[in-house]
């Protein structure tokens, strides 16, 4: 089994939705080490309570982002982890750090990018009058929230919602959605070539429309 490290920064239901899929047997990934850049981030003991190795790098106890990160990339290197999945990661991180795991760092985004990139994703949507919201999990590179898109999972937008219960039924894709892609490249059926996602053929229909 690939071995892979995740990257939170709260509450970690991406995380958690990661681990519980890995624990199927026929799953290609085991998550062997949680780091969070905030010490009070709830994902850690719930990560811990699933018996993984988790670890908080507080950013405010180091004096640039390029040592916050050392520390981060050590940590992660000597847990063996060959992949690298960032589930709600709320820093942006360095392009030194993104060429160390360059086509092996993966990020869940709640939009269907290129659409709304960084933050308040589900407002912007909502005040675009978008009929359909989603998620995106991709290849990390320098670009924010700019690297080849490995799978995509859409949701219709109701009459009457609200960005709060929007987010709640996209952040139920993003569960199903994220163990899919992390399956992907786990397996290699989803590899980076150069600014592309090449994703094998049978797979391409991603986790579609739920
Ligand atoms: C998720 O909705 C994730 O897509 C988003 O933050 C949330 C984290 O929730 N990520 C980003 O906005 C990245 N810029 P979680 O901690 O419960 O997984």
């Amino acid at each position: 089994k690939t071995r892979v490290a995740v990257m939170i920064s709260g509450r970690g239901s991406n995380m958690s939705a990661l681990i519980e899929a890995a624990k199927d047997n026929d799953f290609p990934a085991e998550i062997v080490l949680v780091v969070s850049n905030k010490p009070a981030a709830a994902g850690l003991d719930i990560a811990r309570s699933h018996g993984i190795e988790a670890v908080a790098v507080d950013q405010k106890l180091f004096s640039s982002r390029e040592a916050h990160e050392e520390k981060v990339a050590e940590a992660i290197e000597a847990s063996g982890a060959r992949i690298v999945c960032l589930a709600g990661y709320m820093r942006l991180l360095t392009p030194r750090f993104v060429a160390r795991f360059a086509g092996r760092m993966i990020n869940i985004h709640p939009s269907l990018l290129p659409l709304f990139p960084g933050l308040d994703t589900h407002r912007r949507a909502l005040e675009a009058g978008m009929r359909l919201h989603g998620c995106t999990v991709h290849f990390v590179t320098e670009e924010m929230d700019g690297g080849p898109i490995i799978a995509q999972a859409a949701i219709p937008v109701r009459p009457g919602d609200t960005i709060a219960n929007l987010e709640n039924r996209l952040l139920a894709a993003e569960h199903r959605l994220y163990p899919h892609a992390l399956r992907l490249v786990a397996s290699g059926r989803a590899r980076m070539e150069g600014a592309r996602a090449i994703v094998d053929m049978e797979e391409a229909d991603g986790a579609g429309l739920l």
